[in-house]
């Protein structure tokens, strides 16, 4: 996969990106990242690459020159998605970072100031994705976010092939409560089952606690996903002693 970024502050990527799993996946070639200083596609003398708006009004709108400029020569001809990273996009979740995960290349725009022109959104943009619904000063966070959540999804990006799929939310409900030694730790102890050998009996606990802490966290994320029966009653039981 191919990342391009295009931004006024290019420095802010460096630390995230050479740490860690995302560092691991640019090492193991999975993701290529390519950040893009915005300065670098205007065409004065200052380097311009915002004015005040038409209309009047506070602040400052990015130019749709540099953006249309630097998409071009990054895509040429081909057909790549270009995402704006905006309070007004569509909001990032797991599911949004699964479909983002499938594609081959993509162009990041970090939006900044009062926001950008309205043509780049009319005739450059094909997606536009919030992080949340806070506002940011500059999309360069928001892009880190969703580049992370993306590549850790890419195969072999995490040490065990298992581990993205076992993420909370990549199921659609919260991961279950996790420990590890010591055993006994300032006396509080771990749950049995874990130390059972059981792994049948333990998979069967696990997936109980992540319904229990999802019902008790995030209720609204149960009406997305397909329940058996049986975890339909056992949370319809749960929910009842809970309200009791
Ligand atoms: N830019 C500023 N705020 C943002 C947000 N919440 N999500 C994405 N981009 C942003």
């Amino acid at each position: 996969m191919r990342i391009d970024i295009l931004t006024l502050f290019p420095n802010m990527f460096s630390g995230p990106f050479d740490e860690s799993i995302i560092k691991r996946a640019i090492d193991r070639q999975l993701v290529s990242i390519v950040i893009h200083n915005l300065r670098d596609y205007t065409s004065d003398r200052h380097r311009i690459v915002d004015d005040s708006p038409y209309g009047g009004g506070p602040g400052m709108v990015l130019k749709p020159e540099p953006l249309f400029a630097a998409v071009e020569a990054i895509r040429g001809e081909a057909q790549i998605p270009v995402i704006l990273l905006t309070p007004q996009g569509r909001l990032f979740d797991q599911r949004a970072a699964e479909e983002l995960a499938t594609y081959d290349q993509m162009i990041l725009i970090c939006g900044h100031y009062e926001g950008v022109d309205e043509r780049v959104r009319e005739h450059l943009v094909s997606d536009e994705i919030s992080i949340g619904d806070y506002v940011l000063s500059g999309g360069e966070l928001a892009a880190m976010v969703v580049v992370d959540a993306v590549v850790r999804q890419l195969p072999g990006a995490l040490g065990s092939e298992a581990s993205a799929g076992e993420d909370s939310h990549a199921s659609g409900l919260l991961e279950y409560p996790q420990y590890t030694r010591p055993q006994v730790f300032r006396g509080w102890g771990v749950p049995e089952v874990l130390l059972s050998g059981n792994h049948a009996k333990i998979a069967r606990w696990r997936r109980e606690q992540s319904l229990l802490r999802t019902l008790r966290r995030r209720p609204d994320l149960l009406e997305r996903i397909n329940l058996t029966d049986k975890e339909k009653r056992f949370l319809e039981k749960e929910a009842a002693a809970g309200s009791r």
